[in-house]
């Protein structure tokens, strides 16, 4: 799908509607489901409780400026200081309206989850994952727009994202959303934090960052469960589109359409596209090859690797495909675990 601009409203092409599932037995469900969504109910903060006034300066170090390989390149550092300063403020309210987008799309599922999970208590926690949502949306928007403008969505994150609302299974959603986007945005949220040198910022995904990591162990959680009572046909969808979400997400970075942006920025801080790409040719023929992509390498393999792992969605008969896009499929938990248990104690 092709992102329509920042100014108006778009109906992605989602094709399956979200079943409304009632549950009239409003029975005692499970006690880590309910544990969850009483944790989130007692953790609700507030946006306007964050330091608003603090002033932000977007040219100095709000993100790790090493997150995008373009970025960073050797081939931009003679910029002049002003220019490269302009270039680095656009980059980061580029990235941080991708986080935005990312955000909203998080609401609509959430949304779409407590109309088609089939427990009271898991559409309980799906109703507070949205008001959660809500507010990372509330805070988001407001912090870029302190920055500047908020950029268009890149053309790979409109396709995860269509992929994960028009999912044909709930359990999809779940895997898609709960796993894929809110694993590997917790773990660019933990660098961010670690690299900002915004005490607003900070603060922001201090907040942000606890409510993500009760909705990556809620998917985990339940998908263990509802995985394993599907028919063997219907799971079989669930595990190809894992699959076809890592292919997509692999590809982040590599598809033409997702330089839009960047080349957006440089015509604004006045280096011509095609000399940056010329440029980029000529590093990589000095170099052998450069990873476009390498923080979502990472965050692929640490975190979405080990999370598809631990519900049981790397089966012998897709393991292959992982390991025809580099990643390992015997992937190690400990950065996906240490991270959950320092935000959810
Ligand atoms: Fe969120
Ligand atoms: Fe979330």
């Amino acid at each position: 799908m092709t992102p329509a601009p920042v100014d108006r409203a778009q109906r992605m092409p989602a094709h399956a509607a979200a079943p409304a599932i009632w549950d009239w037995r409003y029975g005692v469900g499970d006690d880590k489901t309910q544990a969850l969504y009483k944790k989130a109910v007692s953790e609700q903060w507030q946006a306007d409780h964050l330091n608003w006034a603090y002033v932000i300066d977007p040219a100095r170090g709000l993100l790790d400026p090493g997150r995008d390989t373009f970025i960073d390149a050797e081939f931009l550092r003679p910029l002049g200081a002003s220019q490269r300063e302009e270039f680095v403020a656009l980059c980061v309210a580029d990235t941080l309206s991708q986080i935005l987008h990312g955000e909203q799309g998080a609401l609509l599922v959430s949304c779409q989850l407590a109309q088609s999970l089939p427990d009271k208590d898991a559409k309980l926690f799906a109703a507070a994952q949205a008001m959660d949502e809500a507010r990372h949306i509330e805070v988001f928007s407001r912090y870029v727009r302190r920055l500047r403008q908020v950029f268009a969505p890149a053309a790979t994150l409109c396709r995860v994202l269509d992929k994960v609302v028009s999912a044909r299974h709930w359990q999809a959603q779940l895997v898609g959303m709960q796993i894929m986007v809110e694993g590997l945005a917790l773990a660019n949220f933990s660098k961010a934090r670690a690299a900002t040198n915004c005490d607003l910022l900070r603060d922001l995904l201090k907040f942000v960052m606890r409510d993500e990591a009760r909705h990556v162990a809620f998917g985990n959680h339940y998908l263990k469960t509802i995985l394993s009572d599907m028919h063997p046909d219907d799971r079989a969808e669930v595990e190809d589109f894992a699959v076809e979400m890592v292919k997509a997400y692999r590809g982040w970075g590599r598809d033409p359409e997702d330089m839009a942006g960047i080349f957006a920025n440089l015509i604004q801080v006045g280096v011509d596209p095609l000399d940056y790409l010329a440029r980029l040719k000529a590093n990589l023929a000095a170099n052998g090859s450069i990873d476009l992509a390498p923080k979502m390498m990472q965050g692929l393999e640490a975190i979405i690797m080990p999370g598809l792992k631990r519900v049981g969605l790397i089966t012998d008969r897709v393991r292959h495909c992982y390991l025809a896009d580099e990643l390992d499929s015997a992937a190690d938990a400990r950065t996906l675990e240490d991270l959950e248990k320092s935000l959810l104690a």
